[in-house]
């Protein structure tokens, strides 16, 4: 198929390139590099452009003769969505409303959106379902609930075939280490323990020990981002007309983050200093997925079940390149 990868240039956008490319799809990344990177994939394939310009977008899907869609583009701070919404409803919603109307105006009716476990907010139960109701406590997870609840509503009136992958943590990088996780700025937990205890920074704050979980830390559910991609692709060729359907993408087991913590120090052979602190507002104690629903409909299986092996592949990375892209060749 003809793909364009809105926001292809980012972490998880341009692990799926690459997954594409490889399984013999013509892809195109679309993006306004305000988070991406040139150097996370090839400079023949990569149009730079935001998703409210509607004149780029409109010239991409003519001349790359676009069929389908993997829509990753869209700000994923969780801190910063609750200072600054405006920004995410811009860019996340009215982004994504622009994309759908060029969609619309090719007739392409093929997407596969990037939602998230932040859609559940705080689950009243684990693992977490697809049912489990939805009821997102930060800006972002509004934004992303919106889009999903778009896509439901244009499959049933224009006949859009619309998946809604619902990603739990991602994490890792590509195993031949030439791509992988380069956030700034970076607020996930393993590529701060990576630079932790490789020197580059000072001591991790630990957010909360006195969560109700079995060692008072809170606990995740960790995907590698090959893992991710690779659900993108069986999504994608499991896309019906005249459907929505949200999966979880999650591997369906839990690590607290003290667990992390050891498993960044067994992989890198050093301690991590870290610094015990209060909660971080809105962190919800517990997040693991049911991932049954991925395994039944896309056929799926995560290949990386243990944190050891996710985390070695970030380590290679971030060993490879202190300071991410732009100590990395195309
Ligand atoms: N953590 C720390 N110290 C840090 C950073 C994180 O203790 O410096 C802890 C957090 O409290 C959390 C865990 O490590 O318990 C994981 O935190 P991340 O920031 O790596 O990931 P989150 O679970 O907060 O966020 C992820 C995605 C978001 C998504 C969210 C849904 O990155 O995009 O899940 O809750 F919105």
């Amino acid at each position: 198929m003809r793909i364009l990868v809105t926001g292809g240039a980012g972490y998880i956008g341009s692990h799926a390139m690459r997954a594409l490319t490889a399984a013999g799809h013509e892809a195109w990344t679309y993006d306004n590099l305000s988070y991406g990177h040139p150097k996370a994939v090839k400079e023949d394939r990569l149009v730079i452009g935001d998703l409210l310009d509607k004149d780029r977008l409109d010239g991409t899907f003519v001349q790359n003769q676009i069929e389908a869609v993997l829509h990753f583009a869209a700000f994923a701070f969780v801190g910063e969505s609750v200072t600054n919404p405006g920004i995410y409803y811009r860019n996340n919603v009215a982004g994504s409303l622009s994309l759908f109307e060029v969609m619309r105006r090719h007739d392409v009716r093929k997407i596969v959106f990037s939602s998230t476990c932040a859609t559940y907010g705080i689950p009243d139960q684990i693992p977490i379902t697809e049912q489990t109701p939805q009821r997102p406590i930060n800006p972002y997870g509004h934004t992303k609930l919106m889009i999903e609840q778009a896509l439901r509503d244009y499959s049933r009136a224009y006949g859009w075939g619309c998946v809604a992958l619902r990603y739990f943590n991602a994490s890792g990088a590509a195993a031949d280490g030439s791509i992988g996780e380069d956030h700034t700025p970076e607020t996930h937990l393993i590529p701060l323990l990576i630079a932790a205890a490789l020197g580059r920074r000072g001591p991790v704050k630990i957010f909360g020990t006195d969560y109700p979980t079995p060692d008072g830390t809170c606990v995740r559910d960790y995907i590698h981002v090959d893992d991710l991609a690779s659900a993108h692709l069986k999504a994608l060729e499991t896309l019906t007309p005249n459907s929505f359907t949200a999966i979880n993408l999650g591997i369906g087991k839990g690590f607290s983050v003290r667990e992390v913590i050891r498993a960044v120090e067994q992989v890198g052979g050093r301690p991590v200093p870290v610094e015990f602190s209060d909660r971080r507002e809105g962190d919800p104690p517990a997040l693991i997925a049911d991932s049954r629903l991925a395994r039944e409909k896309l056929g799926w299986e995560p290949e990386k079940t243990r944190l050891e092996d996710i985390v070695a592949s970030a380590w290679n990375w971030h060993r490879q390149h202190p300071d991410g892209f732009r100590t990395s060749r195309q």
